[in-house]
């Protein structure tokens, strides 16, 4: 298997104390590498995960783990945008003072679902909550510069082709497990294209907007894919750990560099380097397209939204 040198390594996180970070889906996978190694700097944790019984014994081991005891459990279900919502005003009321948003939590092929407001599994997951989550603390990292906004996209982005095809994202007679994991995944891509050249538009310079693909990782992510044998030979033959896995996101999120660099806007891979987008997630006519219909989903699903502040 091929593996890229590692421009990044967890040696080359700064100290992170007095720094807060967001992470969905840390209670295990990828997640949990960042929220332990984020954790070991110094860093303030809040771990937004669904599930408090499977997140609490993790924020236990850590805290063991690392000594830090600034880790905690927000839930947050991506499944329902009220769950969103109620977040948000956790940690709102809470006057957190937010640095770091890590927008890792995913669902990846499963069996045609809808959410709590009537929107597809893998786009509901990935994409809407996500954008209803930033949007909505983004006020919170705007005072708090300078801030990070890190969403794990995928090498899988490259395989939504032709057109999203919105305006039938949640018709089961059109579901595909396979392509709309990869709408899902360039979603995340035109999102954060769209949300940095917004933020260049307000003249906010401080607020780095990023997304990564984390390479093809040994996780639970293949849960609805493949058998068990097949899955275990997959992941003994082409995948990489979740240690190596969490580096290109923990990049992004952390390093120094993306602020000397002014990197904003971009996709990165592992470990840690400029990745190449598709066609259909580099349009900017998509991704204003894309935004349009997720404020208008959220108007029509969620009650006094007001949209997003920029
Ligand atoms: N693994 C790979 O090869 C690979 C490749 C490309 C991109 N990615 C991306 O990397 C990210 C992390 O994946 P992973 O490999 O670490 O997968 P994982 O081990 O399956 O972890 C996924 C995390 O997302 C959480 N999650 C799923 N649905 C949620 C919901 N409705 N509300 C809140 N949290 C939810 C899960 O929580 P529960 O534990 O409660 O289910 C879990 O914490 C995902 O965005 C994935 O698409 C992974």
């Amino acid at each position: 298997m091929f593996c890229p040198k590692k421009h990044f390594e967890f040696k080359d996180i700064p100290d992170l104390t007095g720094k807060t970070a967001i992470i969905t889906g840390a209670n295990t996978g990828i997640g949990r590498v960042c929220a332990l190694e984020m954790a070991k700097k110094g860093c303030k944790v809040i771990f937004a995960c669904r599930t408090e019984s499977k997140t609490l014994p993790v924020i236990e081991e850590i805290k063991k783990e690392t000594g830090n005891t600034q880790l905690e459990f927000v839930a947050l279900d991506l499944m329902s945008l009220q769950s969103v919502k109620k977040f948000v005003e956790t940690i709102k009321s809470r006057n957190e003072k937010l640095n770091i948003l890590l927008n890792n939590a995913g669902v990846m092929m499963c069996p045609f679902g809808l959410s709590a407001d009537g929107i597809e599994t893998q786009f509901a997951t990935n994409h809407v909550a996500h954008f209803y989550l930033t949007t909505q603390l983004l006020p919170l990292l705007e005072e708090n510069t300078p801030s990070r906004i890190v969403t794990v996209s995928s090498l899988g982005h490259r395989g939504a082709i032709g057109s999203l095809d919105l305006e039938n994202i949640s018709d089961p007679k059109k579901y595909s497990r396979h392509f709309h994991y990869c709408k899902s995944k360039a979603a995340n891509v035109l999102f954060t294209r769209e949300l940095a050249k917004r933020l260049k538009e307000k003249g906010v310079e401080n607020v780095f907007v990023n997304c990564n693909h984390p390479g093809v990782v040994r996780s639970d992510l293949t849960r609805h894919l493949l058998g068990t044998t097949l899955t275990k030979i997959y992941n003994a033959t082409f995948t990489i750990t979740t240690e190596d896995g969490a580096l290109a996101q923990l990049y992004l999120a952390t390093s120094p560099e993306v602020e000397e660099k002014n990197v904003k806007g971009q996709y990165y891979v592992p470990y840690g380097d400029v990745g190449t987008v598709s066609a259909l997630a580099s349009s900017d006519k998509n991704a204003l397209e894309l935004w349009d219909f997720t404020e208008n989903l959220l108007k029509e699903k969620v009650d006094g939204y007001k949209g997003s502040p920029i």
